[in-house]
């Protein structure tokens, strides 16, 4: 027989993403019509790990008032971190080197004194292995699938996605009559990760030309062949949408900076390489937009939005029904439920076979390949 819970916490981890705001508020009211009370811990994790930081408290009672009309706005009235994370935390040595050690016992043992009986964990795959070992080491959790990525396994989508393609699309409509008026290549580059979700799903939904994604290898000559059936046959202008993390068939990726202990890798730079690079090839007018961080602002499309408060409620639910180790995940038939393990390191990403993917082929858009 499980302890009632009476203290739940909820942290948001990683990158930010539209619709974090709703799942807060949704994990609020959800546990407070149960009678348990509700805390949010600071910047992921750091609200207990670094309360010197904090003077007003790196963990603090989440009441209603404190959530009433925040479903509709962006970022996450927690803040957030994509860097210290538990498992892997960065320690300078006297030597000069930095080593990785686990500090997760020290949020075990917060959560012991203060008497919290569970967590609600939103994130992504980083946030969701964290939130795997805390259950491995007796922790109730439970995972809610957060990225604009999209890439997390096991579930149809995650919330922030449907916002992000949302708005890309928007910037192509926005692109085209200025790539025509100037006969102009405009290459747009988005974020994504590994995978190229956002790139396809917007590039298809925008109209773009060529489609750029890390799961096919490009050749730029191909791109560039693309441009130029559309000159013989009179369309003087081209989109290219290009995922941060789209490669080269020799499998050059472009970085912004290269991992280091405590921070993954950064992307970014590829669509200014490919506008030098079609340039060159086609002799056009060329010029770059980076979306970057644009993507993850912003109010939540009600797609989101519902997708978030779904989530926050059902991770509220499962807890009620004993569930740990699990992360809430969208379904055909709705919200279910995967174990955090099935789901902790494993990246999503387009499949080669998807529907999504043929239209695109079928449409005649270039993948460079
Ligand atoms: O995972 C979300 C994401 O926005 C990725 O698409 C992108 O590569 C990364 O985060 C950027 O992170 P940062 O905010 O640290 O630049």
């Amino acid at each position: 027989m499980t302890k009632p819970i009476k203290r739940i916490a909820v942290c948001t981890g990683g990158g930010d993403a539209p619709g974090l705001n709703a799942v807060i508020q949704s994990v609020v009211i959800a546990s407070d019509n149960l009678g348990w009370q509700c805390y949010g811990i600071r910047d992921g994790f750091n609200g207990i790990m670094f309360p010197e930081r904090y003077p007003e408290g790196g963990v603090y009672r989440l009441t209603r008032d404190k959530v009433r009309g925040i479903g509709h706005l962006g970022g996450t009235i927690l803040g957030t971190t994509n860097k210290g994370n538990p498992l892997h935390f960065p320690v300078n040595m006297p030597d000069g080197t930095v080593r990785e050690i686990d500090r997760s016992d020290e949020l075990l043992t917060y959560f012991a004194t203060h008497e919290i009986d569970a967590l609600v964990s939103i994130g992504g795959d980083g946030s969701l292995t964290i939130a795997d070992a805390l259950h491995q080491k007796g922790l109730r959790v439970v995972g809610v699938p957060k990225t604009i990525d999209n890439d997390l396994d096991k579930t149809l989508t995650t919330f922030g996605f449907d916002t992000a393609v949302g708005f890309a699309t928007e910037c192509l409509d926005r692109l085209h009559s200025t790539a025509e008026s100037h006969q102009r290549v405009m290459v747009v580059e988005v974020m994504g990760r590994y995978a190229g979700w956002i790139a396809l799903h917007a590039g298809i939904a925008g109209n773009a030309h060529a489609i750029l994604i890390p799961e096919i290898g490009f050749d730029i000559d191909k791109v560039a062949a693309k441009i130029r059936e559309r000159e013989t046959n009179g369309h003087l202008y081209s989109i290219v949408m290009v995922a941060e993390g789209a490669q080269a068939k020799d499998g050059h990726r472009e970085l912004v900076a290269p991992a280091e202990v405590g921070h993954a890798e950064r992307l970014g730079g590829i669509g200014e390489h490919i506008a030098q690079a079609l340039g060159k090839i086609t002799g056009k007018d060329t010029r770059v937009v980076v979306l970057g961080h644009l993507l993850r602002g912003g109010s939540p499309t009600s797609f989101d939005r519902l997708a978030a408060l779904r989530f926050g409620a059902a991770a509220v639910r499962g807890l009620d029904a004993g569930q740990s180790g699990v992360m809430v995940s969208l379904g055909v038939n709705g919200v279910d439920y995967v174990t955090l393990e099935e789901v902790a390191g494993h990246i999503r990403n387009v499949p080669m076979d998807c529907d999504t993917l043929q239209t695109g082929h079928d449409l005649g858009i270039s993948f460079g390949d």
